[in-house]
Order: C-alpha cells, then structure tokens, then sequence
C-alpha cells in the first residue's frame, strides 16, 4: 500500500482545478444499467471508485471505457444480475446496482456491504424503497435477493433523508409503472444531477433538491449524456487547506454554491472568500478563529468534511466543538489528529478541539477518504516529516491529491510499496 510523505510546515498558494464529482458519478454509471444501450459521460474523474465501478458494470456484463475524462459505457448486453461481495465491501456505491438492474431486468441479486469504517451503516431503507414498489426481496447469504414483475409507483417517507436509498429509489421508480412520491428525500446537489441526466434521457422527475421527489414511470429511457458537476467535497477540502496553511488558493471549475454552510464556517474561521462564477479564490487568516460545527444533511454542514474542519480548528487560537449528526462514530481521524499534537476530547458524536499553536511530524493512518485528506492537511503545517499510510483510500476520492498539492507548492510525494 503507497503512502504519502509529506515535508511542513507550508503554505499554499497558487490555482487548482477541480475534478469532477465522485458522488454524483457513481449514480450516473449505475444509471446506464436502465438504458440497455449506449452512455456517455464527461468530467469524469479517474478514482479507484470510478474504476471499481467500471469493474462491476464488467462483471455484469456492461463494458466501458475511460479516457481523459470522458466515459463510454455499452449497456446493450447485460449478462449477470449480481454483484458480488469482494466488490461492494471495497465499494459500498456498488448497492446502485440494485434499482436499476430490478426496475429493468426483474431481478437483482447485491451483495449487503456490511459495516464501515465508522460504523454500521445500514441499507435499510434501500431494501424497504424496493419494497413499496412492488419488489420481493428475501435476503439470502448474506446478499440481497430482489424480484419483480414490473414494479408500480408507491408512496413513502424515508425515516432519514438517505443519499443513497434516495438514489436507488429514483432509479428504480424510473421505470416502474405508475407515480413514485419520495418524502423527506436527501436534497444533496449529487441526487439533482441524477434526476437531471435521467431527465434528458427520458425520465419524468419533479421535485429533486426539495425533500419531496416525484417520478413519473416510463416505459423506457435513451442514452444518457451527461457532464459531471465539479466535486463539491474536494472543493471545499482545498479551501480548508488555504486557510489552515494561512494561504491563498484560486479553486477553479467549482460550484461555490454547493458549499454554502463550508464556506460560512470557513469565513467564521477568519478566512476572505471571493466568489466569481465557478471559481473562488480563498486566501486564509494570519490567526485562525474558533467556531462550533454541527454536522446535518445537505444544506447543513457535509460530515464529508468534518474531518479537515476539525484539522483546520485544531490549529484555531482557543477552542471549537464540532457535532456529528450523521455519521455518530464517524472520528477515526481523532487519535491520528492527536498524534500530531492536536487536542481533541471526544464524548460521543461531540468533539471539543482546543486549538494549539504548532504540530509535529509523525507516522499516521488513515481509515477512510475523508480522514485521509484530513491528516494530509494536518500534515501540511506539521513541523518535519509526516508519513500518510494507506493513501489507497485518497485514491479512492480524490484525482491526483499529490500532484495538484505539489503544484500548490505543498512537499509532499508519494511512497510506492
Ligand atoms: N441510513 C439508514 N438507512 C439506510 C441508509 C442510510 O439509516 O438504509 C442512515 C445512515 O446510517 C446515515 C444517514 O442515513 O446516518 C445518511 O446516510 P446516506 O445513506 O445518506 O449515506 P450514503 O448514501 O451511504 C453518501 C456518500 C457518503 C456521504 C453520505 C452522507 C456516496 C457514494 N456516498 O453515502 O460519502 O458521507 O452520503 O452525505 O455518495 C465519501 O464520499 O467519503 C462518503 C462517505
């Protein structure tokens, strides 16, 4: 497994542009299991998770290509209907298989992904969408077993405003015969652009980014085209970097507003942000403020960057709180933040961070995406050599983390094993 070597303290400046968006991208290639045909998409990013899903569309028969950014997916010749569990434990995106290969081909057989990293993460609410619209579904083995001869519209109220069953339930409604309402939907601009690609291609959906989602059934849906949205998440990552490294970032090809509640904090952070179009220029304070974050769904702060907020406060001159409300355990960064120097008390989804004024170097392990990019900014302003085990994960989320840091003068390089 690489890892990261990274030299501190520094400061960044310079001009990054922004890939597309891994969370809106994952939806959009299961989507191609609807269209039995031909897909393209542009803005792509080259991630592990782009390439593992590229992996089980294959296992499924579904060949696809990706080339400077742009994929072609062949939908025409779906062969399996599972998919299997060495791929959705490495990827729990992998469970957008389940709606549209049900809605289109009657039947569905997906591994459940089991836990995480932080926790349990249930797909409840997945199985029981599938279910009020007509699905049967038994589970078998340690797999989810879906049936149907055509699935009908239903009504229903998510318990949580779910990402993913928002998504598996639109896609699976798309093609279901009859009016589908999602009440208490997840508004997260990655369920827009969904709605919206499926939309140009055929689909009739009301309603996406407000909590209440109407899909009309059709009988068919065409190829679908579409341009990925810049990732919301690696955007607000480097503004987080520009202000814990007292720099000045221009983040470009971004979508500032998809990162209202990031920005708001950020500026309660001491940092000056200008806005122009799909670019924002950050530059950080000479002293970063304390502030108190509580985690929500989508417009509230994105537990997707809890982790580098909390790298970020751990420098800040007095102390900060930081709530978790979606993901509870979600603080496997703590005691790697910690190892850094950084003063973090945890009771339960509430961390108290009293800011200090310097770090040290030292060998840390990340556990996830976001706790990754978050002990690499730790990383940054530490005095001497901090080394980033299992960078695999950053692979996962973000395109070329190393070398759009490097350019941003950060030294960093990668330690292949
Ligand atoms: N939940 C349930 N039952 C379900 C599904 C979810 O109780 O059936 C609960 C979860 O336990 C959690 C809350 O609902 O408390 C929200 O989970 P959600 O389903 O929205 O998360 P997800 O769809 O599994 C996506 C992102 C995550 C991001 C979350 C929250 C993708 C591929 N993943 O996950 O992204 O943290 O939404 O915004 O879109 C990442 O990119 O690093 C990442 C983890």
């Amino acid at each position: 497994m690489d890892s990261f070597l990274i030299r501190g303290p520094c400061r960044l400046e310079g001009s990054v542009t922004i890939s597309g968006a891994k969370n809106a991208m994952l939806p959009l290639m299961a989507s191609s299991l609807l269209t039995g045909g031909r897909c393209s998409f542009g803005n792509v990013p080259d991630l592990r998770d782009t390439r593992t899903m590229m992996k089980l569309l294959g296992v499924l028969g579904v060949s696809s290509s990706l080339r400077d950014g742009h994929l072609e997916i062949d939908a025409s010749t779906v062969t399996s209907f599972e998919a299997p569990y060495d791929l959705v434990r490495t990827m729990r995106a992998s469970i957008y298989s389940l709606g549209p290969l049900l809605t289109r081909y009657g039947t569905a057989r997906v591994s459940l992904p089991g836990g995480c990293a932080w926790g349990p993460r249930p797909v409840d609410l997945h199985i029981r969408g599938i279910i009020a619209l007509g699905a049967k579904v038994r589970i078998d083995h340690g797999y989810i077993d879906a049936t149907a001869d055509r699935l009908h519209g239903a009504e229903m109220i998510l318990s949580v405003p779910s990402v993913g069953a928002t998504v598996n339930i639109m896609m699976a409604a798309v093609l279901a015969d009859g009016i589908t309402v999602i009440d208490n939907a997840a508004r997260e601009p990655e369920i827009v652009e969904l709605a919206g690609a499926l939309k140009k291609a055929g689909a009739v959906i009301s309603g996406e980014g407000t909590s209440k989602i109407t899909i009309e059934g059709v009988t068919e849906i065409g190829e679908i085209m579409h341009d990925v949205i810049p990732d919301r998440i690696e955007a607000g990552t480097f503004a987080a970097a520009a202000v814990l490294t007292g720099g000045r970032i221009q983040i470009d090809n971004c979508r500032p507003d998809h990162l209202h509640a990031v920005l708001e904090k950020l500026r309660e952070c001491g940092a000056s942000i200008e806005v122009s179009g799909n670019c924002m220029i950050v530059t950080g304070p000479g002293t970063i403020r304390p502030t108190d974050v509580e985690t929500g769904f989508y417009p509230a702060f994105p537990t997707d960057m809890q982790a580098q907020i909390m790298a970020v406060l751990s420098r800040a001159k007095g102390s900060s709180t930081i709530v978790e409300h979606v993901y509870p355990d979600r603080f496997t960064h703590v005691p790697e933040l910690k190892r850094l120097g950084a003063k973090i008390n945890l009771d339960g989804n509430v961390a108290v961070v009293n800011g200090v004024d310097s770090f040290e170097g030292a060998p840390v392990m990340a556990t996830d995406i976001r706790a990754s990019s978050a002990l690499i900014l730790a990383g940054l302003v530490a005095e001497g050599e901090t080394k980033v085990l299992r960078v695999y994960h950053i692979d996962r989320g973000y395109e070329q983390l190393e070398e759009k840091l490097g350019a941003l003068g950060a030294d960093i390089k990668r330690i292949k094993e």
